[in-house]
């Protein structure tokens, strides 16, 4: 069995908080430990020029981010992490699949409708606002996926159309040029537990209502302190039920000390004591990670180091596979023709072989003397209907071929000129 790769993406546009570290950051960690995985994590900074024109935040937000997975435990020795801008061969791969999708594909993604939808009830101009790096950033996002052939993508449910994109990107890649790519597969972290806000909504930068993850100890407690409850007295039994506290709590601690607050909640802890078992839990699992997240800070030249490290990793398997896919889409050197006529000795023929699929079409391909595959047809309904295409086309004309290339999937590396000049052999004797 291959090895499963696992690869994500960070937006470099803030500052990770306590909602990303439970949600995405601390399973991520933990499922890179997992034996027989590869794992990829990239820092998205292409992805944050869709949101952010100021460079400065890009850079801090950069920096930030690396230094908050380093400090909560990912080891760059054992996964790609690197920096989405290190690798050039990604925005190439992007052309290259921004020609195989379908435009209407695009107009349907979520963020797009909603940003046209939004200026629509506004009454302004449908595409107002709209920048053409909102609209392709599916393509781009597809691209970060298949560069690495990723299997699994681990992401949260607003994401999982993009992943369906880039299994649609693949499709059409390969139907026209080979299997090149595996068809990505969104891996959804239902079990992960969402933290809630200080007001008590999801934890998300939208609301305002987040907890830096590293905050100082004093931050943190004063942040905990302000998290909404309602106003039971001290001694009055409270509801676990609805808590914001509570729920907190429960995404840090174990199973038995979640017992024992819901015990203190039934006895009436006062909040101001809850709190303060909340603020000490949390505390506890980040003051080591504190630690090395603030020397990191302070030495930018080291984080520098790590993910120039990682992208050589990445560009090791990127630009072996980018070669493979110029050559596959046509973009070759001059000097070095297609080899395939040269390997065709005249004394042997191409063969045609028909065959029957499971899904109840007839095929066939068509073999070059060396038994090296040249070309697969579509299905059809008919074996008289395959016989009558094999037919056409030994007979066709160089550009009668070309138009029925339309009914063919040539191999990989292989033009229509090949298929041509193979076909001749069958008239030549
Ligand atoms: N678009 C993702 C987000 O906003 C980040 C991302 C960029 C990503 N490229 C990716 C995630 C590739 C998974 C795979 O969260």
């Amino acid at each position: 069995m291959t090895t499963q790769r696992f690869l994500t993406g960070i937006t470099t546009s803030g500052t990770p908080h306590l909602g990303n570290y439970v949600g995405s950051i601390r399973p991520a960690v933990r499922a890179s430990l997992t034996p027989g995985v590869q794992s990829f994590y990239f820092l998205a900074d292409y992805h944050a020029l869709i949101k952010i024109d100021q460079p400065d935040r890009i850079q801090r937000s950069t920096l930030e981010i690396a230094a908050s997975w380093l400090a909560a435990g990912l080891d760059p020795e054992r996964v790609v992490f690197y920096r989405q801008s290190d690798v050039p061969e990604i925005p190439e791969l992007t052309w290259f699949l921004t020609c195989v999708l379908g435009k209407g594909v695009l107009n349907r993604a979520h963020a797009y409708k909603a940003a046209v939808d939004k200026n629509t009830a506004n009454g302004t101009d449908p595409d107002a606002d709209v920048s053409a790096g909102l609209f392709m950033y599916p393509v781009l996002m597809g691209a970060d996926i298949l560069m690495f052939n990723a299997h699994k993508v681990p992401v949260g449910r607003d994401q999982v159309q993009h992943i369906e994109m880039a299994r649609d990107m693949a499709h059409s890649f390969n139907h026209r040029y080979g299997e090149h790519f595996v068809a990505p597969e969104a891996v959804i972290e239902d079990n992960v537990a969402t933290l809630p806000g200080l007001d008590g909504r999801k934890m998300s930068k939208s609301y305002d209502n987040t907890i830096p993850m590293f905050a100082s100890s004093a931050q943190l407690k004063k942040l905990i302190g302000s998290i909404v409850t309602d106003s039971k007295a001290p001694g009055e039994p409270k509801q676990t039920e609805g808590s914001a506290l509570f729920q907190m709590y429960q995404a840090f601690a174990s199973e038995s000390e979640t017992q024992a607050l819901r015990q203190a909640y039934a006895d009436g802890i006062s909040w101001a004591d809850a709190k303060q078992t909340v603020f000490e839990r949390i505390d506890q699992e980040l003051a080591p990670m504190r630690e090395t997240y603030s020397t990191l800070m302070n030495n930018p030249a080291k984080i520098e180091v790590i993910l120039l490290a990682g992208a050589a990793k990445a560009r090791a398997l990127a630009t072996p596979f980018i070669n493979q896919l110029r050559h596959a889409v046509g973009l070759r050197k001059l000097d070095a023709m297609s080899t395939v006529t040269s390997t065709v000795s005249k004394a042997t023929k191409p063969s045609f072989k028909q065959y029957r699929e499971t899904d109840g079409k007839f095929y066939f391909k068509l073999l070059n003397g060396q038994h090296q595959l040249l070309l697969q047809s579509h299905g059809f309904d008919s074996p008289k209907d395959a016989g009558q295409m094999i037919k056409h086309m030994s007979a066709a004309s160089q550009d009668a071929l070309v138009h029925l290339s339309t009914f063919l999937q040539l191999a990989p590396d292989i033009g229509i000129a090949d298929v041509w000049q193979n076909l001749q052999l069958f008239n030549s004797d």
